[in-house]
């Protein structure tokens, strides 16, 4: 990357999204999946790296808190949502690399419910889409970029939610393979642009394909900042 480039308008604002949100049921019991957050920590430390001001909004995750970083730390989709629309309008490049629960339970005990009290079944209401929602906020100067975890049709799901999202570019992972997405510390991914353009990204470490993804969409702020 062009330093020279990045002077002109330092600091560049770099608002990430990373890991699971919890949806709790009971005080013990909630709805989340496998992400261990490696991805989005691997942008956030990138994004550093290259001289960036970054927030990283994460979820429950066990990983340390990258150096010079800025680290929000929430819990449920509605929390992640609040923070990212708090921090959005000063960023400059958006990444959302968390999984984010769709659903929540209708009804939620703050106490254990015991094995007899616990319903048969659960009412859920939908989540915020939070990409979405910020795709329509978007401002010309900014690149929001999003993830899309797929088991089949990769990079066609891939594509249908960048459309849909507003984004500029979609970061497309298999999770039906166990290697990479989801909690491993490799990923191989297509990074698809909303001008028709993807890349490949061969298997790599979470640090390696966060640092060429960087590179990858690095053209699209050029662009947007002129
Ligand atoms: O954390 P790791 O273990 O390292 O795993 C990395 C990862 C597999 C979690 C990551 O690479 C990844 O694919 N993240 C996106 C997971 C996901 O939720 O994909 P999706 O296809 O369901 O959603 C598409 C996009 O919309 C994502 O950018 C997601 O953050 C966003 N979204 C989804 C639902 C929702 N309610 N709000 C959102 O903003």
């Amino acid at each position: 990357m062009s330093p020279s480039i990045l002077n002109k308008k330092l600091p560049f604002h770099c608002l990430i999204s990373a890991g699971p949100t919890r949806e709790w049921i009971d005080s013990v019991r909630f709805i989340s999946n496998p992400s261990s957050g490696k991805m989005g920590f691997a942008l956030a430390r990138a994004a550093k790296e290259r001289g960036m001001q970054v927030t990283l909004v994460s979820g429950p995750i066990q990983l340390a808190k990258p150096e010079g970083v800025k680290v929000i730390d929430v819990e449920t989709a509605l929390e992640m949502h609040r923070a990212m629309e708090d921090h959005f309008q000063k960023a400059d490049l958006i990444i959302m690399s968390a999984a984010v629960s769709d659903h929540r339970t209708e009804l939620t005990s703050k106490r254990k419910m015991s094995k007899d009290e616990f319903p048969k079944s659960l009412n859920l209401i939908k989540n915020p889409d939070i990409l979405k929602t910020l795709g329509t906020k978007k401002k010309s100067h900014q690149v929001l970029v999003g993830f899309a975890a797929e088991s089949h049709n990769v990079v066609e799901s891939a594509a249908k939610k960048l459309k849909q999202k507003n984004l500029d570019w979609i970061v497309a992972n298999d999770i039906s393979n166990k290697e990479i997405g989801f909690c491993s510390d490799q990923n191989e991914v297509h990074l698809i642009g909303a001008k028709g353009n993807c890349h490949q990204i061969s298997l790599a470490d979470k640090g390696i394909i966060a640092k060429e993804i960087l590179d990858a969409i690095y053209p699209t702020w050029l662009e947007k900042a002129h």
